[in-house]
């Protein structure tokens, strides 16, 4: 049987990254994964074919509706979304590629089968290639998650589908119905509208993105809404029934209880995702999950045998590709005998819309409800030279910090740009910033960046120069 230092399962951003920085460290390391394809829901049906979706869509939108304004008419612009499909399935397959190549790089061996345990140092692998078993000193659970549904839907991956199926879509649906306002429903409710599609969001929360600042929340709602995206929030779903090529969904008021029931020809199933733990035989290793199905593991991703640890989304924490890869380093660097850090505080998440929406640190609810003494700092980008020379003034950077001591305690914005921008608001919170220290950095003009100086200077005493 051949024996290895670390064996890793599930080949997502958690775990590749994990075996490529414990390889660095001199360890002998195998990856497991189920699929052909590696690079897990992020590479194959998450992040990176949504945003390549994103991009394409964003640049056609632009074309029909925004190019006008600027002087740019195109007549008889045409769609081929098989041609798009295409580029996004590309791109795909090259990032895949890409990780194969980095593990060959790291001299990682690669186990293409499904992993289970048989006891706590062994793993059987049940693959193409038949049964093999492999030992490992240390394993690292990075089995991810997969898409949740709602009691009595059924999801037939047709017309009541998940991400997963509606990033392979081959044609612009006419009325697309997304059941939930969060990250998924949003992103890839905006790349069927662009392409033309009828959107209809339903939602229970009384908000979008609600677990985000509420007023980057609210901005968003108004802008998408302007752009023809209909909401029904406050709505909690209650029947999905498929008929031939048509999907039916009710949904009831929560204040009044009345019952809207809209048609469509897809319903995208968007309203979270479960950690996925199946078939990986936890019991003979000693393990269990937690009440809501997750690896269970202590503050060093360990879990209750010594030697087993969980990262990325079978654990406790955001569903974020970058949060398992930060987890995916700290415990190969922990196996190495180091002592790594994460500040779960300053995870940023970013939903990429257009505007997009990024937040890290405290949420001004956050701070209320912890009784802090806070102030706010707000800049619109509508007082932004390079927003207005772009035609792109939606939004606005708010920055929240300390009243006391002026530490930056959050930074939570919407407008062009902002899934990068927010770098910057993450390294001035790792550096424990004050809102005047960021104030007092000189930024390039004009830059979209400039919101977060002017922002911090309006938190440090209301000294915003352009508003
Ligand atoms: P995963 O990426 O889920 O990888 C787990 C891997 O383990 C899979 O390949 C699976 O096949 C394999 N596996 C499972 N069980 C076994 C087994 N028993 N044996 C062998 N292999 C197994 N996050 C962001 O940060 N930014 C984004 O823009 C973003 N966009 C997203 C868009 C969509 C549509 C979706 C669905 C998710 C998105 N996410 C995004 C979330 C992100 O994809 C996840 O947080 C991330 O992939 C989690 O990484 P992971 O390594 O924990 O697990
Ligand atoms: P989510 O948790 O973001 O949103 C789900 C929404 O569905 C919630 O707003 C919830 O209130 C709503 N909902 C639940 N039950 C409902 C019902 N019966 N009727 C109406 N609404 C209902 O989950 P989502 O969007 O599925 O994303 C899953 C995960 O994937 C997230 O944790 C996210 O972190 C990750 N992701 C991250 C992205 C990014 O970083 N840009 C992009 C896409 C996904």
């Amino acid at each position: 049987m051949e024996q290895f230092d670390l064996v890793i399962i599930g080949s997502g951003p958690g775990g590749y990254i994990a075996a490529i920085r414990a390889s660095q460290l001199k360890m002998k390391v195998a990856i497991i994964e189920k699929y052909k394809a590696l690079g897990g829901t992020c590479g194959n049906v998450g992040c990176i074919p949504s945003k390549a979706w994103l991009d394409s869509s964003e640049k056609y939108h632009e074309l029909v509706h925004s190019f006008d304004v600027h002087g740019i008419s195109a007549k008889d612009v045409k769609l081929d979304v098989k041609k798009m499909g295409d580029r996004v399935a590309k791109v795909v397959s090259d990032m895949s590629s890409g990780v194969g190549y980095l593990m060959k790089k790291n001299k990682v061996t690669v186990y293409e089968g499904h992993g289970s345990f048989k006891d706590k140092n062994t793993v059987v692998i049940k693959g193409e290639k038949g049964i093999q078993e492999i030992s490992a000193k240390n394993i690292i659970i990075a089995t991810g998650s997969k898409p949740s549904t709602l009691p009595n839907v059924k999801i037939d991956k047709e017309r009541i589908i998940t991400s997963t199926e509606a990033l392979k879509l081959k044609e612009v649906p006419k009325h697309f119905i997304v059941i939930g306002a969060g990250v998924i429903g949003l992103e890839l409710g905006s790349v069927f509208k662009r392409l033309g599609a009828k959107v209809s969001v339903v939602e229970f929360a009384d908000n979008v993105i609600a677990t985000m600042d509420q007023d980057l929340g609210k901005e968003l709602h108004k802008v998408l809404k302007k752009d023809g995206m209909e909401f029904y929030l406050g709505h909690g779903v209650t029947e999905v029934i498929r008929n031939g090529n048509e999907v039916s969904v009710k949904a009831k008021n929560k204040a009044d209880e009345s019952i809207i029931e809209l048609k469509g020809d897809y319903v995208l199933i968007a309203v979270g995702r479960r950690p996925y733990t199946d078939g990986l035989n936890l019991e003979a290793a000693g393990l269990k999950v937690d009440e809501r199905g997750r690896i269970a593991v202590n503050d060093h991703l360990q879990t209750a045998v010594s030697n087993i640890y969980g990262i990325g989304d079978v654990v406790k924490g955001a569903m974020l590709a970058h949060k398992a890869e930060e987890e995916g380093v700290f415990v190969a660097e922990l196996i190495a005998g180091q002592k790594p850090h994460i500040n779960y505080n300053l995870i940023p998440g970013v939903v990429y819309t257009w505007p997009e929406v990024a937040g890290v640190g405290h949420t001004e609810q956050e701070l209320k409800q912890k009784g802090l003494d806070y102030k706010v700092g707000k800049f619109p980008y509508l007082a932004s030279g390079r927003a207005r020379a772009s035609n792109e003034s939606a939004g606005f950077i708010k920055v929240l910090a300390d009243k006391n001591t002026d530490e930056i305690l959050g930074i939570h914005m919407i407008g062009p740009r902002t899934a990068d921008i927010i770098a910057e608001a993450v390294v001035a919170m790792e550096f424990r910033a004050s809102a005047e220290d960021i104030g007092r950095i000189c930024h390039a003009h004009p830059t979209y960046s400039e919101a977060l100086k002017e922002a911090c200077l309006a938190a440090t005493d209301n000294r915003s120069l352009n508003t």
